[in-house]
């Protein structure tokens, strides 16, 4: 069992490298199984969830070396079949994208139901819709967990209406579409930077993807594809929750190795607020208020499909709502259940209520440590910064959620004035 003692009340201050998107980085790896080549991956987040990756994919005769550096070789020319067990697929959200790859692949596969955090419901009717569509049998065994993809007579393409812009479901059918007969059409697809970013590997081995990051995304079949190396983008998530850790400590913070573009529904919010924000070409700087600048103003929040406000910033934004003056609302509209944090930072005297999916936040002029809990990656991360904010020793406790997609987050906050240790205790001491 790990944990997390932090000890707040100080501004950061210096300089922050961003590492590589966890969710293109995971998908790009299930992608290389697709590919059935060797491909060079660079850019990759040091992270849980790229372990996790790597052992399904290892366990199904793909050859990983990590070559330093943040970059990995994977050879999947010798992968027999797309079969895992549940308890791979539950250790992380991205296993699913081995059904596009494994479809794709060996027109076949078969998966456990995938893992990741907990928002309640996480439906993948738009990714099976899709299969479908393509001409796959789908059978999804609820008793047993276990989903079954066949294409008997091959793959062909075919025009998607998505219900929801869904992240998954679009790269999933992008993954299975790529050598599929003929030419399949996404509509109402996900415009996330993810999306630009795994279509532009695919088509860096040889895919003919076109649209990536509108609406409408066409893939053209083709029949082969080969290895490429191919560096991931930067994670704009990991980026905007060392912006935030500055605004909440009243800080000095350069985050670099950012695309600002990626960032604007954030940037533009932290403005709003009163945060002094410095944009450069591939950096963002928060610059510490001064002296005698008043308290954050308060604002609205709504979470949206890119390019509106990321659902996965919102528990982080919330803290620094907590720290601004008067009342904010924080609307929630991808995932129902995103509040389980609010008690926790209920503990370390936020006021805050939550009515359906609005969140209403009275500023308090500071939060105060306590014992809390990371219930999931990025609520994970608001404790963090909360902590960092709080005058005393936070500790936070089931850190594993936090450590699945933040690379060397103790290290990086530590380099910028933290004061973070991780502490590792006997699972017996509770
Ligand atoms: N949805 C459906 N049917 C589907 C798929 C999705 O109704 O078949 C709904 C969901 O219920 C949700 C919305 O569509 O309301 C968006 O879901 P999406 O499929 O886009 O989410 P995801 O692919 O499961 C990824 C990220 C999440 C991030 C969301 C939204 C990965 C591994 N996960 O999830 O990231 O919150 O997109 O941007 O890429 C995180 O990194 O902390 C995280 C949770």
């Amino acid at each position: 069992m790990e944990k997390l003692y932090i000890t707040g009340g100080k501004p950061l201050s210096g300089v922050i490298e961003t590492g590589g998107m966890k969710n293109a980085a995971d998908p790009i790896f299930f992608a290389t199984f697709l590919v059935g080549d060797v491909c060079t991956i660079e850019n990759v987040p040091d992270a849980d969830d790229i372990r996790n990756a790597c052992e399904i994919l290892t366990s199904l005769g793909a050859v990983i070396a990590y070559k330093g550096d943040n970059k990995y070789q994977i050879d999947t020319r010798y992968v027999k079949q797309a079969n895992i067990s549940n308890e791979l697929a539950s250790k992380l959200r991205s296993s699913y994208y081995l059904l596009g790859a494994g479809l794709g692949r060996f027109g076949e596969v078969e998966t456990g139901f995938p893992g990741g955090c907990d928002f309640g419901a996480r439906p993948i009717d738009q990714h099976v819709k899709g299969f479908r569509a393509l001409g796959a049998a789908v059978t999804e065994d609820m008793n047993a967990c276990r989903i079954r993809c066949k294409a008997e007579n091959g793959l062909n393409g075919s025009s998607i209406y998505l219900d929801v812009p869904s992240v998954g479901a679009t790269i999933n059918i992008m993954l299975a579409a790529c050598k599929a007969n003929g030419t399949t059409v996404i509509e109402n697809a996900a415009r996330e930077p993810h999306i630009v970013d795994v279509a532009s590997f695919l088509n860096s081995c040889g895919a003919d993807i076109n649209g990536a990051g509108t609406p409408t995304i066409k893939i053209n079949g083709v029949s082969e594809l080969y290895g490429s190396k191919y560096a991931v983008i930067p994670d704009m998530i990991e980026a905007g929750t060392y912006l935030i850790a500055a605004a909440a400590t009243k800080g000095e913070v350069k985050v670099n190795n950012v695309i600002p573009k990626h960032m604007e529904s954030l940037t533009a919010k932290l403005e709003e607020m009163g945060v002094n924000v410095e944009e450069g070409d591939d950096y963002i700087t928060i610059h510490a208020p001064a002296p005698d600048a008043p308290p954050m103003h308060s604002v609205r929040v709504k979470t949206a499909f890119y390019p509106g406000f990321p659902t996965d910033m919102h528990p982080q934004i919330a803290v620094l709502l907590c720290l601004a003056n008067g009342e904010s609302k924080l609307t929630e509209s991808v995932w129902a259940n995103r509040f389980q944090y609010v008690p926790e930072l209920m503990r370390m005297g936020a006021k805050l209520n939550v009515s359906g999916s609005d969140l209403f936040v009275t500023g308090v002029p500071e939060l105060k440590p306590a014992n809390v809990r990371a219930v999931d990656l990025r609520a994970g991360a608001a404790m963090v910064i909360a902590a960092l904010s709080a005058n005393g020793t936070t500790v936070v406790d089931d850190i594993h959620h936090i450590l699945r997609g933040y690379e060397h987050i103790v290290e990086k906050l530590n380099a910028v004035g933290a004061d973070i240790k991780l502490v590792k205790l006997p699972d017996t001491m509770g």
